[in-house]
């Protein structure tokens, strides 16, 4: 049977999900934690939500901690996730990163919630086609790539380019699946050459951002959905903070920054929201 969740564990757990991970959840959800914590509950032996609550807190080793982060995420993601918003990055992200560094410009890309890849791996396939429509497969490798997320599990999916079927089925083009993975039992591979070029990296959103360069275009897509008005306004500004001027955010397409930051100028592609970095005055 379920283990169930009284008010003032409700209140401490809530908390301590905030504390951790930003995640904040209203009044009612006592279910989500019921359901999404049992495992780990009935794992660690503990016989109430106020003892695992005491457990979390006391373990100086992180490790429940990661795990009920890991729990208390969504990772909810697929392939090319909103029509207008990849057909923006088709036609007017993944050219401008090219003609950067074809340039000789350094061109920066951070997926900030990446979840299992599939967003990062999107825009590498991308870029990969622009590339070779350009007669300069190699360009893309000089394109930084970075995705971070603070779900060890989904970066560790993520990482391999292994991908079950219900993955594959979510929004990936048949052309791109069978040019870019190779069937291995009940898992399709990422070809290692793109692959290869992402770096993977544990990041919790909340930290300082502290870069050493700034990014040419940022994807933060479907997360700020799950946070605070206060942290969305923190978030945003760090944000701001590390994008050049001219560079782009982009967000899910229920996610939005009007209210919390002047630092972007807001245009429309067909149905998508691009936010440009301003340049200071
Ligand atoms: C719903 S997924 C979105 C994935 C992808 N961006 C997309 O749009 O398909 C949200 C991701 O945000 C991550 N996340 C939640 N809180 C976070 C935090 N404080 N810092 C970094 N990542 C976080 C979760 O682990 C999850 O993988």
């Amino acid at each position: 049977m379920i283990l169930r969740i009284t008010e003032p564990e409700y209140a401490l757990m809530t908390q301590y999900i905030e504390a951790h991970c930003g995640i904040h959840l209203e009044r009612d959800k006592e279910y989500l934690i019921e359901s999404r914590l049992a495992d780990l509950v009935a794992e660690t032996g503990c016989r109430s939500f106020q003892e695992f609550h005491f457990k979390a807190r006391t373990d100086a080793s992180g490790k429940l901690r990661d795990r009920i982060i890991d729990a208390m995420t969504t990772n909810e993601t697929s392939w090319f996730r909103d029509k207008s918003a990849w057909e923006y990055l088709e036609n007017e992200a993944t050219p401008n990163l090219l003609s950067r560094v074809a340039g000789g410009l350094p061109a920066r890309v951070w997926s900030a919630a990446a979840s299992t890849g599939q967003e990062i791996y999107s825009l590498a396939m991308l870029l990969d086609e622009k590339a070779m429509a350009m007669g300069r497969p190699s360009l893309p490798d000089q394109v930084e790539m970075l995705a971070t997320d603070i779900s060890t599990t989904a970066l560790f999916t993520a990482m391999s380019g292994r991908f079950d079927a219900i993955a594959m089925n979510r929004g990936l083009p048949d052309d791109k699946r069978d040019r870019y993975f190779r069937k291995e039992e009940q898992h399709w591979v990422l070809d290692p050459r793109i692959r290869d070029r992402a770096r993977f990296k544990k990041f919790n959103l909340q930290d300082p951002f502290i870069f050493p360069h700034s990014f040419d275009l940022v994807l933060c897509r479907y997360v700020t959905i799950y946070f605070s008005d206060a942290f969305k306004r923190s978030l945003f500004t760090k944000l701001a903070s590390v994008i050049r001027p001219g560079g782009t955010l982009i967000l899910g397409a229920t996610e939005s920054l009007r209210e919390y930051t002047g630092a972007f100028e807001i245009s429309y592609y067909k149905s998508a929201v691009i936010n440009t970095r301003k340049h200071e005055r």
